[in-house]
């Protein structure tokens, strides 16, 4: 093939997949199989990587996502991002349409549209290419992501037809898709991460985050609802989104064109109930003035425009049957009573359990077993009971008795002063406060014990394998191998995890140990500031105040851990097994030498990756940001940094300094 008939084949290939990606993704109705879809990626895979020179970023093989990002640039909006003026009633609503129908002396058209619940953002589009995409930020000024939303199908790299203006912003909601936030949410509990309160927080976090390759693997959606430009031909907004369709974007076809109040309240109380039948999370409705003209005479605000306004629907209830309630005991042996529910359909999810929180909130609502209790979802993906339909309630009722002792070791219950829950006070007696302590030793942010998870705690811990965390480092692969589940393969790893662990800094050891208050960070913190653990049990609460980030609350919970034998005892034992407890001669010798310095790391290098030049910083004393200030002390750079970040720095004279020198810096 010549070089032109290549070129040829990459243009049509690249068309081709464009279109199926649309297909796909925009319209929903595939053409061709996955497979096919896969073959196509590939073939044009392969003749880009024998032939660079037809490289290009808009090309379909680049929404996998690019370099990894040490900080996000930020771009300036060319057109204010706004917000919406909120309504909650009939009411509000007659009133916005009275004062806006004022101002113009007519009554306009409207068109009503679903209000997504994700995250803004506004891509901007010159000669049919997307060449950038910004959060919005303050509304001025935002984090430039474009790699980031690249690797969203539904958004087109290139657009179809040749109508589009020449040069223009389009703004939408970027979404994740229920479907796509519990797959999340599960391979986050998984690893040990805290699960995402809802797909609005999920999406954001996803944005935001700074290798593209993750965030083409969670699946996030994007709906448009919004033109900026200087240049648009068309008269009315809803023309304008139904032509911006035409040009591949996804403009959700729930948008309808309103000539009465009566239809826009239909609209609202139609999507109301549908809502719950959406794959993905709406708030409410938005309203807007459909034409230009009528648009530009009604203004703006300084922060909503006076020609749109948003109807925010209340937050999803059901009654339902409150049968039985649970409590569950934590790691910290605090209680909370979970309602189980007659099982319930509730914004797209059935419902059979619900938080109650604690014995307050019970009292005052007064909630008892039998009632027919509401069950509201607000933004969390957790539903609580939020109230009581009495009307319902039966004669024999009779109040809630809550219970005095723990349902787990039988120990009297205790409130402590200023904390809502109740606690069951047997730490070292009571299986869920021990099971929980040895799942958090294991986490991997902790002691990382490859091996075993959750399950296999439980399993130890009932066999009595375990009874502690120190028992951990006396099990033997012959006793457990016969285990349900377990054979020798899982045995050994196990063995060889909790020997490897060993090896773990004393920071680790000191967040594993489960003091209060005592997390990672802090960890850290402590373990530079007191360097051994014999040290640290023999500090008083002024002497721990002194390191950095220790305050008051921290320094008594640290005291009465020690000052309880068991633990002290426990944390001893530890020590004599091999665990780490102290600073390692190098962190000791070397901790602080880059004490009181910001780093920002930008660009690609070659001896350590992002994340490792981070851990050196760390271990060193420093400290890294993601964006420039004038608070930087240097920026770490690699090669490939881009012009702007490089006059930025300039301007701020910040020191640059090159992936040797800062080796140097820290030998
Ligand atoms: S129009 C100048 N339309 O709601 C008007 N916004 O509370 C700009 N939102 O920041 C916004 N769905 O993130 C518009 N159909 C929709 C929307 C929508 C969700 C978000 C958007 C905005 C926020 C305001």
């Amino acid at each position: 093939m010549t070089k032109s008939q290549i070129k040829e084949s990459i243009d049509r290939l690249r068309e081709n997949i464009n279109r199926h990606n649309y297909l796909y993704y925009v319209k929903s109705s595939p053409e061709i199989t996955d497979f096919e879809f896969d073959q196509l990626l590939k073939e044009l895979e392969d003749l880009e990587n024998k032939n660079p020179e037809f490289a290009s970023p808009l090309s379909p093989t680049k929404r996998v996502g690019n370099d990894i990002l040490s900080s996000f640039e930020q771009g300036d909006h060319k057109f204010p991002m706004l917000s919406l003026g909120n309504t909650y009633s009939e009411e509000d609503l007659n009133e916005f349409f009275d004062r806006t129908e004022k101002t113009i002396e007519t009554t306009p058209n409207y068109t009503c549209e679903l209000k997504f619940d994700g995250v803004a953002i506004s891509i901007t589009y010159e000669n049919g290419n997307l060449t950038k995409a910004i959060t919005r930020g303050d509304g001025n000024r935002g984090d430039i992501v474009t790699d980031n939303i690249k690797t969203i199908k539904s958004i087109p790299l290139t657009l179809m037809g040749n109508d589009y203006p020449e040069s223009f912003e389009i703004r939408g909601e970027v979404l994740m898709p229920f479907s796509s936030f519990e797959t999340i949410n599960e391979e986050r509990i998984q690893e040990g991460n805290d699960p995402f309160a809802n797909p609005r927080n999920a999406a954001s976090g996803t944005l935001k985050m700074l290798d593209p390759k993750v965030v083409a693997h969670r699946k996030l959606d994007c709906m448009l609802y919004y033109m900026a430009s200087d240049s648009v031909s068309e008269i009315t907004h809803f023309e304008a989104m139904t032509n911006a369709r035409t040009y591949g974007f996804k403009v959700p076809d729930t948008m309808r064109l309103c000539k009465t109040r009566e239809e826009i309240k239909e609209f609202i109380s139609y999507w109301d109930k549908e809502r719950e039948n959406l794959p993905y999370a709406i708030d409410g409705v938005v309203i807007k003035v459909n034409n230009f003209d009528l648009q530009k005479q009604l203004g703006f605000t300084s922060k909503t425009p006076r020609w749109a306004i948003s109807y925010k629907f209340k937050a999803e209830q059901e009654l339902t049957k409150l049968n039985d309630i649970t409590y569950q005991v934590g790691r910290t042996g605090a209680i909370t009573p979970v309602a189980n529910l007659e099982p319930v359909q509730l914004a797209g999810t059935i419902v059979k359990r619900a938080s109650l929180h604690n014995a307050d909130q019970i009292a005052i609502h007064d909630i008892r077993i039998n009632d027919m209790v509401y069950v509201e979802k607000g933004g969390e993906i957790i539903p609580k009971v939020v109230g009581v339909d009495k009307t319902k309630r039966e004669n024999s009722s009779e109040p809630l008795q809550y219970i005095t002792t723990c349902p787990e070791c039988n120990t009297e219950l205790i409130r402590i002063e200023g904390e809502a829950k109740h606690f069951c006070p047997n730490e070292t007696g009571c299986p869920p406060q021990i099971k929980g302590r040895i799942k958090h030793f294991i986490s991997r942010k902790a002691m990382n014990i490859d091996g075993i998870g959750e399950e296999t705690v439980e399993l130890l811990f009932d066999k009595k394998y375990i009874k502690d965390i120190t028992d951990l480092y006396s099990l033997n692969a012959d006793d457990i191998k016969v285990l349900d589940g377990m054979g020798d393969k899982s045995a050994e790893q196990l063995i060889t995890g909790v020997e490897e662990s060993k090896k773990m800094p004393f920071a680790s050891v000191l967040f594993a140990l489960g003091i209060r208050y005592v997390g990672e960070t802090v960890a850290k913190k402590l373990a530079r500031g007191v360097k051994n653990i014999d040290s640290l049990i023999a500090m008083n609460k002024e002497e721990l105040i002194e390191i950095d980030e220790i305050g008051e609350k921290i320094a008594e919970s640290i005291i009465d851990f020690f000052a309880d034998e068991t633990k002290k005892q426990m944390t001893l034992k530890l020590k004599e097994i091999g665990l780490k407890m102290e600073l390692e001669e190098e962190e000791l010798n070397n901790s602080d030498v880059l004490k009181g310095l910001t780093f920002v790391i930008t660009g690609t290098f070659e001896k350590y990756s992002r994340e490792e030049l981070q851990l050196l910083i760390e271990k060193y004393g420093g400290k890294k940001t993601s964006s420039i200030s004038k608070k930087t002390s240097y920026l770490l750079a690699g090669k490939n940094v881009g012009p702007a970040k490089m006059q930025k720095v300039e301007k701020l004279g910040i020191n640059i300094i090159s992936e040797n020198e800062f080796l140097n810096m820290i030998e």
